[in-house]
């Protein structure tokens, strides 16, 4: 399929944008300063928080696993079945069960990750939401695929 190209500059704070890369959904997330703070915390509740497995590109960060840390470009796609997570940045967000610091769940079998894509332990998705490549033609604009 054929590279898409994302606005960033059109996506508020805290909101996430829906494009369409080879048939799957890309999700750009636009973190704020309070949800990036979320994601050191939470590393001894993930399954990989060093991003070991390879589900991104290696020029990404490992914890953010973003190029900027603002900006999370991601497959929105449940590494368990393929179902596509509900986008549930609010810590208190009432049909996630448990502990929840924000981030994605999955309501097909109770899949969560993190704001950064990052899987908790001990839900049947066994690994990170994928990154797919991508870079910044500018300032605003990223490309990919
Ligand atoms: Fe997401 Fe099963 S498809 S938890």
């Amino acid at each position: 399929g054929a590279p898409v190209k994302a606005d960033v500059s059109k996506v508020e704070d805290g909101a996430r944008v829906t494009y369409t890369w080879r048939g799957s959904p890309v999700w750009l997330v636009k973190r704020t300063p309070p949800m990036l703070e979320t994601l050191p915390a939470l590393s001894g509740k993930l399954a990989d928080p060093d991003s070991e497995q390879p589900q991104q590109p290696a020029y990404v960060d490992p914890e953010t696993r973003s190029i900027k840390p603002e900006l999370l470009v991601m497959v929105g796609v449940c590494t368990h079945l393929g179902c596509s997570p509900l986008y549930r940045p609010d810590p208190a967000a009432a049909d996630v069960p448990g502990e929840w610091m924000g981030g994605f769940f999955c309501p097909c079998h109770g899949s969560k990750f993190d704001l950064a894509g990052r899987v908790y332990k001990g839900v049947p998705a066994p690994l990170n939401m994928p990154v797919p490549p991508h870079r910044y033609e500018s300032d605003t604009v990223i490309v990919i695929g």
